[in-house]
């Protein structure tokens, strides 16, 4: 298990800001930005369909592929972060849901009573679902995933920025997916901050503006 560098979880979680300059020349090593995508996917997700998928852009050759569908006020964060995590949510997750829960009855995890349960209810939704349906559950998983991956790097001492600034309808097909099946989510852009640069921190809105109780 993971041993972050910050477990003062208030810090990690109060203290998150977008950050826009990265140290360019700092790089985080593809282990660790695996085992960092591994403990992002420990999030919850419909049904369990996991229905997210990861791209790892860390090269010069990625990021110029994005550079050419990301909008010019994003240019400064690709150009500095160590990565930009391309998040996607795999609308075809459920094609594989079926071995996923198989394996938890031969790991004795559930009872055959239980897999069938499970076959028998949630597969069945997801067969039938629409395409609408598939892309909503799977952005909605993926982005429970992306601010693990955000708070995750925060507890390494690392900072992120979420990017949606982009031509949507290019991003599959950039990172080289099939763009029926892949809907893209968000980018994040990950490193460790230029301490030079002044990131603002974001004002919200009074909790009693936003919340009701009923
Ligand atoms: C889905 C999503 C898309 C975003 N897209 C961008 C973006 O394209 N460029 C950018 O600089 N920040 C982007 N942001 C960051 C927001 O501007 C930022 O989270 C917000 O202003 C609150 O600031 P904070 O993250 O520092 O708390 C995005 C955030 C989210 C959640």
């Amino acid at each position: 298990m993971t041993e972050f560098k910050n477990d003062d979880f208030a810090n990690v979680m109060l203290d998150r800001h977008s950050v826009r300059h990265f140290d360019k020349g700092y790089k985080i090593d593809r282990s660790v930005l695996t085992d960092m995508v591994k403990e992002a996917t420990t999030a919850p997700s419909s049904c369990n369909l996991q229905a997210w998928h990861f791209v790892v852009v860390d090269t010069d050759e990625g990021k110029e592929k994005l550079r050419q569908i990301f909008m010019p006020f994003n240019h400064p964060q690709l150009d500095t972060c160590s990565a930009m995590v391309v998040l996607f949510g795999d609308t075809d997750a459920f094609k594989k849901y079926r071995d996923l829960w198989q394996g938890m009855y031969e790991e004795k995890k559930i009872t055959k009573e239980r897999l069938e349960t499970i076959l028998g209810t949630f597969l069945p939704i997801y067969e039938k679902a629409d395409k609408t349906l598939l892309t909503a559950d799977a952005m909605v998983d993926a982005s429970l995933a992306a601010m693990q991956f955000m708070l995750d790097a925060r507890a390494r001492g690392l900072a992120t920025n979420p990017i949606a600034g982009y031509d949507a309808t290019k991003m599959a097909l950039a990172m080289g997916l099939d763009p029926v099946r892949y809907v893209p989510v968000m980018a994040i852009a990950v490193g460790k901050p230029d301490e030079s640069q002044k990131e603002l921190v974001s004002t919200r809105y009074d909790v009693k503006d936003v919340l009701e109780f009923r």
